[in-house]
């Protein structure tokens, strides 16, 4: 079977980019340099950019058209030993995908409830009170599903399922075409505005004012690789998935830089337009800034819709704003079942339609745990997991198979034969050494950080059951695809 291809270098850019922004740009990143010293978090996010985000990019650009398959496939291409690791990262973003749709569906609905901020005027308790029901559930007593959270994820996989039944280019190409553009004339609206609020450059100050006495600190460290490698969609199948696609000898340098520097351009322009509307609301509370913010997953959920409540014509700037957040979450979560659709599609040979509706169904029903009343909570402690342990586990092994037991010079030259421009022998350096020995530091202190202190405040068998467990759970079930298949060959 003839493999599919994108239908124009635009047309993978803007699937690259849309995948690459994401829930993790509009409603992770603000949070993340809010909580890892505003400013300071900047020199190791753009530190890690240069020297991880832009070259295992064109690591796994390179990988992906070259051996023209999924994660799984691409790996056992280099080596039959490698395979599992692919099964792993798919592994990962299956987690994410199921996650991840929840924080649109909950978009979805407060996209719906902006137009009259039927969400009152507290925001908080109405989040986690009226909207999540959370009451004293917990990960492992999720209560019961809510069906109005229920019903907007249902919309959500209903966009993703029709983009990627629709095929490479039909149904993703197509949508990113028509969302990334969305996407982009909303944000500037939305920033061209919020910028010239009273208090709004408070607010943005407050973001790029440095905490020096948090930069050496490890965690802020860890929080920006793993940032990088979140909002890059890199390290979790996605753009090896993506890359396959391309047709020979397509550009990799060039669509490398260009999806990075755009996906974290657009971090920090999202970033200046929720600082804008914090410090907007700061001074219209006559607040400081830091009281006025929920830090965390709320700060979609429970701040901004505060901030909104303050703004003038709500009912304009509160739809632009959630619309904006399910757009990019919806082609991202394309992404990342389609990581998982190409894998099964690879190794099954299942045509698309059946793998599509087999793995989105699947995908529908487990996702319905996180609809629940203790559904945040998990959520919470799951992504810390796919995050802190899932993708930059699977980063550093990716990073120190590619570049320690392959020629690392000769990816370069074979991406060199085949791009606008040329790349020197800085990607080996960053790749044979400054990443692997940041990451592997970075590991090892969130191994030992989790052992000793757990994380946020969850009972250790929960740690154990939904953190340690699926991680191991997912790694196990690699290999012994991996052993199969090679018993098989
Ligand atoms: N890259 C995607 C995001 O940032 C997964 O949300």
């Amino acid at each position: 079977m003839k493999r599919e291809q994108w239908g124009s270098r635009a047309g993978f850019i803007l699937a690259a980019v849309g995948s690459a922004i994401g829930l993790g740009n509009i409603w992770r990143f603000p949070y993340m340099a809010y909580e890892n010293g505003g400013g300071a978090f900047f020199i190791p996010y753009l530190f890690a950019m240069i020297t991880a985000g832009i070259p295992f990019m064109i690591l796994e650009f390179s990988m992906g058209q070259k051996h023209r398959g999924s994660a799984p496939a691409t790996l056992a291409k280099i080596n039959t030993k490698f395979e599992w690791l692919g099964w792993f990262q798919v592994g990962v973003a299956a987690t994410i995908a199921v996650y991840y749709v929840a924080v649109i569906g909950w978009a979805i609905s407060y996209f719906g409830m902006s137009f009259t901020q039927s969400w009152g005027s507290d925001t908080n308790a109405f989040f986690f009170g009226e909207y999540l029901q959370l009451g004293d559930n917990s990960p492992t007593n999720l209560g019961s599903i809510q069906w109005k959270i229920a019903a907007s994820m249902l919309i959500a996989w209903g966009i993703t399922y029709a983009a990627i039944a629709g095929g490479v280019k039909a149904g993703i190409e197509r949508a990113a075409k028509i969302m990334m553009p969305v996407l982009f004339v909303m944000v500037l609206l939305l920033i061209a505005r919020m910028i010239f609020l009273p208090g709004a450059l408070d607010g943005v100050n407050y973001m790029f004012e440095p905490d020096f006495s948090k930069i050496w600190d490890v965690k802020v460290w860890a929080a920006a690789y793993g940032q990088i490698f979140f909002t890059l969609s890199i390290g979790f199948a996605i753009m090896l998935a993506y890359s396959s696609y391309l047709p020979e000898k397509s550009d990799i340098t060039n669509n490398a830089f260009m999806t990075v520097l755009i996906n974290c351009g657009f971090s920090i322009l999202a970033g200046i337009m929720i600082f804008s509307v914090l410090g907007y609301m700061a001074q219209e509370q006559g607040k400081p800034l830091t009281e006025v913010v929920t830090a965390g997953v709320g700060l979609a959920f429970v701040t901004l819709p505060a901030a909104i409540n303050l703004l003038p014509a709500p009912y304009i700037l509160g739809p632009l704003f959630f619309f904006a957040l399910v757009i990019a979450g919806l082609s991202s979560h394309i992404s990342i079942m389609e990581a998982v659709t190409s894998a099964v599609i690879d190794k099954l040979k299942w045509r698309r339609n059946k793998a599509a509706t087999i793995i989105c169904g699947s995908g529908l029903i487990i996702s319905m745990a996180f609809a629940t009343n203790g559904g945040l909570l998990l959520l919470d402690l799951v992504d810390h997991f796919a995050n802190n342990i899932g993708i930059v586990t699977s980063c550093l092994i990716e990073i120190v198979l590619m570049a320690w037991l392959l020629k690392i010079a000769d990816v370069r030259e074979y991406v060199n034969s085949i791009s606008d421009f040329s790349i020197g022998t800085w990607f080996d350096v960053c790749l044979r050494f400054i990443t692997p020995i940041i990451l592997a530091i970075i590991v090892a202190t969130k191994f030992q950080t989790l052992l000793t202190e757990g994380y946020g405040g969850y009972a250790q068998s929960e740690l154990m059951l939904l953190g340690w467990g699926l991680m191991g759970l997912l790694a196990v079930v690699g290999v012994a695809i991996n052993v199969t298949t090679k018993k098989e060959a």
